[in-house]
């Protein structure tokens, strides 16, 4: 059963998600799937995203909710774990790392405070493994005021996502910006409505070679 399906035919836990993230999901976390992870949700609620998420997953995943709320603890069951802490908060963040591992996936569906969303970003991605997957939803937020965005608003955590597309070309800005470890360790940046996503990866070399036979002479590769 794909995700859309299970989300549509859900008899269990309140799950709410905009219906539009579905094929996101499916795209960036379904290479995950059946494999033995840790993926990290931020936002419990209801518990039936955890649930939804350890079906898609699979068996050999470990799925850890994060929420403020101790209500939330009542979630736990098999292979889903539940821990009670507020994610602006480094040392509570620390501690699940502590637990559980740098997680594989992260989704941040949690308080949708940007400098909420920052301090979890910072926890997380960096210590990443590669192929790790991070993404942030409902950043609908980083347009209102009340949430700490607004448009063009510096900290708003989608101008931090523009500023990084920089960052993730630095080889090519001739000097105007150094490569740092986002530089060598992310893939891809990807912006659909209210979510980003990176990917983790590393290019081995990036090299532009040309490969084939000109007119009248033998085949080659040629290093740009
Ligand atoms: C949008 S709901 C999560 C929905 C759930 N993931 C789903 O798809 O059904 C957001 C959750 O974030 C939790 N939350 C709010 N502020 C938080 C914080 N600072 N740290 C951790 N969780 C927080 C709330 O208690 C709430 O349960």
């Amino acid at each position: 059963m794909d995700l859309w399906q299970d989300f549509q035919t859900n008899q269990g836990k309140v799950i709410r998600k905009w219906e539009h993230y579905f094929p996101v999901y499916e795209r960036h976390f379904g290479p995950w799937r059946g494999r033995s992870l840790t993926f990290l949700e931020v936002g419990v609620a209801h518990g039936g995203s955890l649930a939804m998420w350890r079906r898609f997953f699979g068996p050999l995943a470990t799925v850890v909710g994060v929420d403020i709320d101790p209500k939330c603890r009542a979630h736990e069951e098999n292979g889903v774990f539940v821990r009670i802490g507020d994610q602006s908060d480094p040392k509570f963040l620390e501690s699940l790392v502590e637990e559980f591992g740098v997680p594989d996936v992260v989704l941040d569906d949690g308080s949708h405070q940007m400098a909420h969303v920052h301090a979890t970003f910072d926890a997380f991605y960096p210590r990443m493994g590669k192929n790790g997957v991070y993404m942030v939803e409902d950043l609908h937020t980083a347009y209102w005021p009340d949430f700490g965005g607004g448009l063009k608003e510096p900290n708003s955590f989608i101008e931090r996502a523009k500023s990084l597309v920089d960052q993730l070309n630095a080889d090519h800005a001739r000097g105007a910006l150094a490569p740092d470890a986002f530089t060598r360790e992310t893939l891809s940046i990807s912006f659909y409505d209210s979510m980003v996503v990176f990917e983790k990866g590393r290019v081995p070399r990036k090299t532009a070679p040309e490969i084939g036979a000109l007119p009248g002479k033998k085949p080659a590769i040629r290093q740009m």
